[in-house]
């Protein structure tokens, strides 16, 4: 069985779609670059995990030394890249730019150029974003809306990839699968995004800022949903030679609701709140259309929020010891 290479497995999504991989009896390869925009401890525990499993093999290297990850994928010859490692998050592209151009076109021009040159040639799966679809208040968001206002350089340069796929899927015959991630949660999450800062927050008893005065809306997807949704275009055995897909939970929820969730799961009556007005670069609400990603792999999120974030706590709770 040819091996599936990974980009940024010491990552939330990536490590997770690893150990699933794994499970399932997969040969699985790794690369990060173990980067500090967040607590690396956290990705070298979520490694370690990966690391003792029989079929794992970790790279510590960045997609965009050529060299290296060229001489892997010869190596190796993945059957499919799943190419994840970025720089994420939407208010950090506001500070730190350059972060995004290297990481995020310069690392995907890479991906692209090395699967280009690969024998057999890879199917390319790639991360891409809610955020592409701006401020847009069609909601629920459908793949063949137009989306060339983004409201951030993070959501320029996920759009971005999916031109530069579509340029390599017509020139090289490359298949490149995109796929449109709504703010994915769960055990082994982020520390820079909502659920994990509200959740330190109250147990620290410190009041959360909540942007927009609480007027927000997220299609929050469980992990779990997603893994199965990306693991679903890896085995199909037959997907369009360019596509791009949403992958959300298909449920819109408000911000609020998800606070007192959280307040309630972590036992606190009355959540503090300072409420704020919108972040530059911000979208009010995201709300994923999944049918396209159905009809193409059956795929069908099973996991609300009232599921999802007391598996959430749990695990953050027991990560912390708190
Ligand atoms: N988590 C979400 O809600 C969400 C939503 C939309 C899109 N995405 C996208 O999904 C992908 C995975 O997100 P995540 O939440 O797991 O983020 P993450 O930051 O936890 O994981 C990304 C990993 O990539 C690694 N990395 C970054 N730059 C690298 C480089 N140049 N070379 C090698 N490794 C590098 C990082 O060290 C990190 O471990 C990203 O492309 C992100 O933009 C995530």
């Amino acid at each position: 069985m040819q091996p599936i290479l990974i980009t940024g497995t010491a990552g939330f999504i990536g490590f997770h779609l690893a150990r699933h991989l794994l499970a399932q009896g997969q040969t699985v390869i790794g690369v990060d670059n173990f980067n500090d925009y967040y607590r690396v401890q956290l990705k070298r525990d979520r490694h370690d995990q990966l690391a003792n499993s029989v079929g794992y093999r970790g790279y510590e290297m960045d997609v965009c030394d050529r060299p290296r990850l060229e001489q892997l994928m010869a190596e190796r010859q993945p059957a499919c890249v799943v190419h994840l490692a970025a720089q994420a998050g939407v208010r950090y592209s506001l500070l730190h730019p350059q972060a995004y151009q290297r990481a995020n076109l310069e690392g995907f021009l890479n991906i692209l150029e090395c699967c280009r040159h690969a024998r057999p040639t890879p199917r390319l799966i790639y991360a891409s974003s809610s955020s592409v679809y701006g401020g847009s208040t069609v909601l629920p968001f459908t793949e063949d809306q137009r989306v060339d206002a983004p409201l951030s350089l993070y959501a320029a340069t996920k759009k971005a990839n999916e031109l530069m796929a579509h340029s390599y899927s017509h020139l090289f015959g490359l298949q490149t699968i995109g796929l449109r991630f709504f703010t994915v949660y769960g055990p082994w999450g982020r520390p820079d995004m909502a659920m994990w800062l509200f959740t330190e927050a109250m147990l620290q008893q410190r009041a959360i800022p909540v942007y927009n005065y609480g007027d927000m809306h997220r299609d929050f997807t469980y992990v779990d949903d997603i893994v199965a949704g990306v693991t679903a275009c890896i085995q199909a055995a037959t997907l369009p030679r360019c596509e791009i897909f949403n992958i959300g939970n298909n449920r819109s929820e408000r911000l609020l609701d998800l606070i007192h969730l959280l307040a309630q799961e972590l036992g606190i009556a009355e959540p503090k709140m300072d409420l704020l007005p919108m972040q530059d670069g911000d979208v009010p609400a995201t709300y994923a259309s999944v049918e396209r990603l159905h009809a193409a792999v059956g795929y069908a999120p099973t996991t609300p929020i009232a599921v999802g974030v007391p598996k959430f706590v749990r695990w953050y709770r027991s990560y912390h010891r708190v």
